[in-house]
């Protein structure tokens, strides 16, 4: 692999194959597989419904110009505005999770006349763009870490300026998962609508059962006007979708949009779309996904509770951190090698100090078992030392 560019640490295992949340390297050695890829595999890798698809799909239609959205695409927007609750909007189809967020940003920025968007200070909203940049021309940004309470970090927003609210629910890309406080989050949602401005909901990470509920938006108790969506939405394949309600919708396609991308509505990514949709809702994943995620947040939680050398175990449905006290020789990133020698796939972020465990919602009870007594196992053997 001395050919692929290097943008971050390579890890140099060969994985050839996969199942679930087990993959497989050349030698045949097994790897539980805590992370999903980048959190996009919620179905497992190689769901035999997925795998079909591709397959029939890929025989018969992958790929159309943009003038001509078949059947397919509009079942797919169908399926996802029935999920995100737009049953009369409209939807496009890109191919990753950062075109996504732009495309959503730029249909605020478009729709309401106003330049400037609100998001909060560390959410990841994508690799490039307005969106990747977040510069103050563009952005105003909430550092809810430093103002928690409403009332003060309120006071300061521009809200006559701001075309729209872009929510991460997810905590995730910055990778400490930290949830947005609710109230905080409800009353920028208001202040923001009485400004006239739009709510976008980015749901990349968020989205598609990841946090327990179809989309972070909905620990909120919010209905955004646009969800951009992506990542679990083609279960490893790279469709990403912008949901928008029909207000939105009507507003943009009258304002003269012209758009288009060599991948858009691609009838491969909508069949598999609309299909990973299908195998949610017929093997109950959400609620399947929410439950094991509480089980295994139990666990994190009687290790934070057992070793000093944890700080707190958090998270929400199958999106779950443990974030260790500094020390001398144990890091996540000591933590991180000891799990993949022992054969577990799990994130970390030597920012936060944290492991990262978002597995698929297909995962197995054994092996969250397996992964908390390796754990175990680990947290045993660093010492703390004792204050004299
Ligand atoms: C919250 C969030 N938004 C947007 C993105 C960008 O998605 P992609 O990497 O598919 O472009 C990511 C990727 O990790 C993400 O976590």
């Amino acid at each position: 692999m001395n050919h692929i560019l290097k943008c971050h640490d390579i890890v140099k295992t060969n994985f050839v194959r996969a199942e679930n949340c087990f993959l497989y390297d050349e030698l045949g050695r097994r790897y539980t597989d805590f992370e999903s890829g980048i959190w996009c595999t919620a179905l497992g890798h190689s769901h035999p419904r997925i795998s079909q698809v591709v397959a029939t799909q890929a025989a018969k239609l992958m790929h159309l110009g943009t003038r001509y959205p078949n059947t397919i695409v509009e079942e797919a927007a169908l399926a996802v505005l029935e999920i995100v609750h737009f049953e009369a909007g409209k939807c496009v189809f890109l191919s990753s999770g950062s075109e996504a967020v732009e495309f959503g940003a730029q249909t605020i920025r478009r729709v309401t006349g106003k330049n400037i968007l609100l998001t909060f200070s560390n959410s990841y909203l994508a690799a490039y763009g307005s969106a990747g940049r977040k510069n103050i021309e563009d952005w105003f940004l909430v550092d809810w870490n430093i103002c928690p309470e409403a009332d003060t970090c309120l006071e300061n927003i521009p809200f006559d300026q701001v075309g729209g609210f872009v929510l991460e629910p997810g905590g995730s890309g910055s990778g400490f998962v930290r949830f947005p406080p609710l109230q905080l989050v409800q009353e920028l949602v208001q202040k923001t609508r009485q400004a006239g401005g739009l709510v976008m909901s980015n749901e990349v990470t968020a989205g598609m059962g990841r946090t327990g509920k179809w989309f972070g938006f909905q620990h909120y108790e919010i209905q955004p006007d646009l969800v951009a969506l992506g990542k679990g939405l083609g279960n490893g394949y790279p469709v990403s979708a912008v949901a928008m309600s029909r207000d939105v919708a009507e507003k943009l396609e009258a304002s003269g949009l012209r758009y288009a991308q060599s991948h858009q509505n691609d009838p491969l990514g909508c069949s598999l779309a609309k299909e990973v949709i299908a195998v949610m809702r017929d093997e109950n994943l959400i609620e399947k996904g929410a439950a094991l995620g509480a089980y295994f947040l139990a666990g994190l939680q009687r290790c934070a509770e057992k070793y000093a050398i944890v700080r707190e175990a958090r998270g929400r449905g199958m999106l779950l951190g443990l974030e260790f006290h500094p020390h001398e020789t144990f890091s996540a990133e000591t933590a991180y090698q000891t799990l993949l020698e022992q054969g577990f796939l799990v994130g970390y972020y030597p920012a936060g100090n944290i492991l990262r465990f978002d597995p698929a919602l297909t995962i197995e009870q054994e092996s969250v078992e397996q992964l908390l007594d390796c754990l175990d196992n680990v947290l045993q053997n660093v010492q703390i030392p004792t204050l004299a």
